[in-house]
This record gives structure tokens, sequence and C-alpha cells, in this order.
């Protein structure tokens, strides 16, 4: 499709926010890894750092505290997409800032401060997937992002107590789509961090099959130690180390995703 400024659109757009309000089970990791991952199967990535510790955006080798423009400020109405976009080789990132910490107070007096981040990426149409990073809670930022998107992944670390507070999660989810959006569907629910070799570990991804049946992707992100080195090196799985099974299953993950519709 060619709109009417002549710019090619992408007309299956994907947006696509992945959360859980537990922190440390493979959010980030995974916007990272699965976003290079599609990029690298020639599809068009945008990825968004909506967390105020801005771990996305570091893990990326960007220093977002040098950053004059951030999600922040495009929130904020201050700054525009295309000043507040990074291209970073492929793949594309409008970066977080640690001013975004306040921003429950700052704007949650505002009219339709729920819609903020919808608004600021309204004229967003080129890519084929636009992934959201969130924090480890169910703030405004939260629900801007949910207001935005379609779909919501759900990362689920195979662990002790891997399902708790997911019924929390699942509510407000549900009360997002009753009020502000009726397209959310949750569509996909990733197992993380998964070591086949521990009992337990397998038990709980049972659990999870029978708690979110056909969602649950049958690729499984198993533990892997360049997975947890990479970011430091402000590099993705793909670029620290191709031949790893962190990237292998990264790979299969978006296989399977793009094959799933
Ligand atoms: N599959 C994995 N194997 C090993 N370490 C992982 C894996 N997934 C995530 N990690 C590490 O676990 C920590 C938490 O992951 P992260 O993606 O930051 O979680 P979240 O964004 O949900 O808080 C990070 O240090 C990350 O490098
Ligand atoms: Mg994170």
């Amino acid at each position: 499709m060619v709109t009417l400024r002549g710019e090619h659109t992408r007309e299956h757009l994907k947006k696509i926010v992945i959360i859980n309000q537990k922190g440390g089970v493979g959010k980030t990791t995974t916007v990272v890894n699965l976003g290079d991952a599609l990029t690298r199967q020639k599809k068009k990535v945008l990825l968004i750092d909506l967390d105020p510790q801005a771990h996305l955006s570091y893990s990326l080798g960007i220093q977002a505290h040098e950053l004059v423009h951030t999600v922040y400020e495009l929130i904020k109405g201050e700054s525009r997409f295309k000043e507040t976009l990074i291209t970073r080789g492929k793949l594309h990132l409008i970066p977080s800032s640690l001013e975004l910490a306040g921003s429950d107070l700052e704007l949650g007096g505002i009219a339709g401060r729920e819609f903020l981040l919808k608004e600021a990426l309204s004229g967003v149409s080129r890519y084929d997937y636009v992934f959201i990073d969130c924090p480890p809670s169910l703030n405004l930022l939260t629900l801007n992002a949910l207001v935005f998107a379609r779909e919501i992944f759900i990362p689920v670390q195979a662990e002790y107590l891997a399902l708790q507070g997911m019924s929390k999660l699942l509510q407000t989810i549900d009360v997002v789509k009753n009020r502000l959006n009726k397209e959310l569907l949750v569509s996909g629910v990733i197992g993380t961090r998964f070591d086949k070799r521990k009992l337990l570990n397998r038990e709980i991804i049972e659990q999870i099959d029978q708690y979110f049946a056909e969602k649950l992707f049958k690729t499984l992100i198993r533990e892997n130690v360049s997975i947890a080195e990479a970011p430091s090196h402000g590099k993705t799985i793909f670029e620290y180390k191709a031949s790893s099974s962190g990237a292998e299953d990264y790979r299969a993950l978006a296989q399977e995703i793009i094959k799933r519709k």
C-alpha cells in the first residue's frame, strides 16, 4: 500500500507488548533478541523502551542518560518520532530515559493520559513488528503500552511460582480490553530460562502449557550464559555469539512467530 505521502506502508504491522510485572523473567532479553532475530529474517522491526531503567537501550549499547530525545519527551509531545528514533544497523529503537520514573505523578492528572503513547506513534506504520519493553509493574506506562498494542506476549520464567501474579496481570489486561482497547489480545506466552536437566523446570512448563494451552510457543528459550553476557557488550545474542543455544532459540522463536500468521 502507498499512502498519500508516497510512503510504503506495511499493511500488517504487528504491535506487540512484552509484559509481565515480575522482574527478571526475560522481557528485555526477549525484546532485544527476538527483535534482532526478526530483522535477520528480513522483517522491519521497531523496539520501544518503556522502562525507566532503560535496560533495553543500554543492552543495545545506547547511553540513554546522554540523550536529549527519548520516549519521555515523545509521549509528552516535546519530541517528534523521527528525532527520537535511533537507527542501529537494521534495528530501530525509541530509547528510554530515567526521567520516565516520575511519569505516573507528572502525567497522572492529564486527561487522556493512557493514550499518550498511542497518539505519539499514530503515524508509525513502516514496520512489520513493533515491540514494547515494559517496566516490571502495572503503572501508567504499562497502560499506555496496552492501549497502543494489539497483541501481548507474556514471558514466563520456568521456575517456582512462575504463575504467581498471573491472574492479576490477566485481570488488568481485561480491564484495559473492556475500557480502553477492545482489540487487545494475549497471543503468545514464551517460556524463558529453561533448563531441561531440572525436573522442576519441566513440571513448570507443563503447568504453563495447561494454563495457556495453544498460546504457549513450542520454542522454549533455554538458560544460556551468552545471553546474559551479551548486554554488557552492547550486543544482541546474534552479534555476540551467533553459534550459541540462545541465538538458536531466539531464531527458532522468530520463525515460529512468522509462521503463525
Ligand atoms: N535465557 C537466558 N539465559 C541466561 N540468562 C538470561 C536469559 N534470559 C534472561 N537472562 C538474564 O536474566 C536477567 C533478567 O533478564 P531481563 O531480560 O532483564 O528480565 P526482565 O526484563 O523481565 O526484568 C538478565 O541479567 C538477563 O541477562
Ligand atoms: Mg527489563
